[in-house]
């Protein structure tokens, strides 16, 4: 990343050189049966910039949703606290929704906010658009929701009461299991008078569902390639992009939209540095992504058993999107 904050050219010699983390899990993941890759690994650089043109797609309408919500309710999530709160965000992406949350004018007094996320493109865009809010002083954790809130938690003044805020229905990447062991653990982690403030896509209609992650324009595929293009450079590897099609499927059991990579010829595919070759047959998928979508009911239950006591909830009038603000 340049320090005057621009993004750098993708496959640039400045980009970040692979963890050693992102290569385990690669060939862990694509050892199983079915192939997959943790939905994490889609913000590079590159994915962190499709997904902003993702959420201005007329088909993808979570980012809207929630904003509209953020505006307008902003004022009161934020109200009642006994000190001006210091705020965590989990998965900042661009910072837009946090600053709809700070309002035009806001804070009023001077505050601390902790961005976590996994792109270090997504901190530094992040941070430049937090720049519009005079008073907030900006610590960046480039890490994983978990790792990330924790260090958060260990850096912040616990004299001021916290708010955790995980918006975009970033929560819906976690499998059930996931979110109730990482809700529980952030609730262990807040002081009595902490919040924790939900973002959750509901469920509508499949068709619309699917559109949103299938989008005519072809974005999404776009966004789902991409990670093979990293891949490449990142594991001096030679995925053929151009094998492999986009394909989505609703589970309604599981109440999820899956994503997939699916290879359209029998072939073998190396990642050279990370050790490691593939073998793929025709039609099978490499699974990156699962989106969870929720019932009202279900956000709140989810909260609850994790230990958080219900403060208020706001959803639209067409019952699309709800935010949940919860307390320690
Ligand atoms: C950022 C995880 C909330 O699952 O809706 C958008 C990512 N993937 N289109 C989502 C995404 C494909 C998004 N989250």
């Amino acid at each position: 990343m340049r320090d005057d904050g621009m993004i750098s050219p993708v496959g640039s010699t400045t980009e970040p050189v692979p963890s050693l983390e992102f290569g385990r899990d690669v060939v862990e993941g694509l050892a199983q049966d079915p192939k997959r890759i943790a939905s994490r690994y889609l913000y590079d650089a590159l994915g962190s910039r499709i997904f902003e043109a993702i959420c201005a797609l007329p088909w993808y309408k979570i980012t809207r949703d929630e904003s509209a919500l953020l505006e307008r309710y902003g004022p009161v999530i934020s109200s009642g606290f006994e000190a001006t709160p210091t705020v965590i965000e989990l998965g900042t992406g661009s910072g837009e929704k946090l600053s709809l949350l700070l309002g035009p004018d806001g804070p009023q007094t001077s505050m601390s906010v902790h961005l976590v996320d996994i792109s270090s493109a997504a901190l530094m865009r992040s941070k430049q658009t937090l720049s519009r809010h005079p008073g907030v002083e900006i610590v960046t954790h480039e890490a994983t929701y978990e790792d990330g809130l924790v260090a958060a938690l260990d850096r912040i003044d616990r004299d001021r009461p916290a708010m955790i805020i995980f918006l975009g229905s970033n929560i819906g990447n976690m499998a059930p299991a996931e979110s109730d062991r990482f809700l529980r653990k952030s609730c262990s982690g807040c002081r009595p008078g902490d919040r924790f403030l939900l973002g959750t896509d509901l469920i509508k209609p499949e068709a619309e569902m699917r559109l949103a992650y299938d989008d005519p324009l072809g974005v999404t595929a776009a966004f789902a390639k991409n990670l093979l293009i990293r891949l490449n450079r990142e594991f001096d590897g030679d995925f053929e992009v151009d094998t492999f099609d986009y394909h989505v499927v609703w589970n309604e059991q599981a109440s999820r939209i899956e994503s997939y990579l699916v290879s359209r010829v029998e072939q073998v595919a190396c990642l050279r540095s990370a050790g490691c070759c593939i073998r793929l047959a025709k039609d099978e998928s490499i699974w990156i992504e699962s989106s969870h979508k929720y019932s009202v009911e279900t956000v709140v239950a989810m909260g609850r058993n994790a230990g958080f006591s219900l403060r208020e909830q706001w959803i639209d009038p067409e019952s699309r999107f709800a935010l949940t603000l919860f307390e320690a």
